[in-house]
């Protein structure tokens, strides 16, 4: 099968071929249709999580998938063949991964039926930012009329949070450029928008003069963020920001159970949220990808795996 991986410690993703995967007891091989580019498969792909993680070369990279059930291990109840399906990898060992067109799950691991409606493109770029968002807006508690601050609404798990913020009938201020950047969160439901590029204390404060009750830190340097918090207010952040650092402030660490894989499921059915994909590539266009992601997204940047 063709994989996206690295081949050595420092080694560029290249595509190459592998052994596809057998499924053992309790596990399902997963034909992969489509994933999507996520933080972290950038960072793996540069080293950062060299002597964090234990990697096991090749390390085939990829968080999110999305396909078809071709076979199971012995002992399988909750999947059959030909069942479609959603998820993501998440061993604690580096080795296996989404960017490949095959992929064996434990049934009991990150893996939902995808519902019907949803499109497997969708399924395969919610997972991971899907997951960051939910537990985000699970810690938050947001209220109606909540003036809520979303720092990086702009990328995958930003977008999601303001579509959920919005439902929970929030006032959205999202951060963005002026230009495409501000049309895209606005066009999700943000009320206003704020440049990134400008001091953004200054900017919420001219909006909302008593305060933001919750901000999303999911970009950029967090330490002036409390200035701008309302007497009530409180931080959520995916990149580590948590209450060693502010008293106000939670530190997110994304868990894509079966139940939060549910919940999507449903809001994604129930189109609560959709995945604002703006990009998509195929396998083979995945190791100059890669390389590009951080200079500027919006959304979510999906893979088509034929
Ligand atoms: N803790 C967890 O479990 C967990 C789970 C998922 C994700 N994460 C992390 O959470 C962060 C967000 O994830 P993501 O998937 O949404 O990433 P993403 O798709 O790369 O989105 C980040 C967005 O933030 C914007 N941005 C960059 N610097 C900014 C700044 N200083 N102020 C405002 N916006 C800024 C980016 O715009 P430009 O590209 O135009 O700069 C981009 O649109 C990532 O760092 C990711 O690694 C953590």
């Amino acid at each position: 099968m063709r994989a996206v991986a690295i081949t050595a410690e420092s080694a560029p993703p290249t595509l190459i071929e592998l052994d596809r995967p057998k499924p053992g007891a309790g596990e399902v091989l997963v034909r992969v249709k489509a994933s999507s580019l996520n933080g972290f498969d950038v960072a793996v792909a540069n080293g950062y999580l060299t002597g964090m993680m234990e990697h096991k070369y090749p390390v085939v990279l990829g968080k999110d998938f999305a396909g078809i059930v071709e076979d199971l291990g012995g002992g399988v109840t909750r999947f059959r063949l030909g069942d479609e399906v959603f998820g993501v990898v998440t061993e604690s060992v580096l080795s296996s991964g989404s960017f490949a067109e095959y992929i064996v799950v434990n049934e009991s691991a990150s893996i939902y039926a995808i519902p019907d409606g949803t499109t497997m493109s969708d399924a395969g770029a919610i997972g991971l930012a899907g997951t960051a968002a939910l537990d985000s807006i699970d810690a938050a508690k947001i209220e109606p009329l909540d003036v809520v601050l979303i720092v990086g609404a702009t990328g995958g798990v930003g977008s999601l949070i303001l579509q959920y913020a919005v439902e929970a009938k929030a006032n959205v201020i999202a951060t963005a450029t002026p230009g495409i950047a501000a049309e895209f969160v606005t066009d999700l439901g943000a009320v206003a928008t704020v440049n990134p590029e400008e001091d953004l204390a200054e900017q919420v404060i001219r909006l909302a003069p008593g305060g933001v009750d919750v901000i999303f830190h999911l970009a950029g340097d967090p330490s002036r963020l409390p200035l701008v918090l309302s007497e009530r207010g409180r931080i959520i952040s995916t990149l580590g920001y948590g209450a060693d650092k502010h008293p106000l402030a939670t530190a997110i660490m994304a868990n894509p159970s079966q139940v939060t894989l549910a919940q999507l499921a449903a809001d994604m059915a129930a189109e609560r949220i959709g995945v604002a994909i703006t990009d998509t590539f195929e396998l083979d266009q995945l190791p100059e990808a890669i390389t590009a992601f951080p200079d500027g997204t919006l959304g979510k940047h999906a893979i088509n795996i034929a």
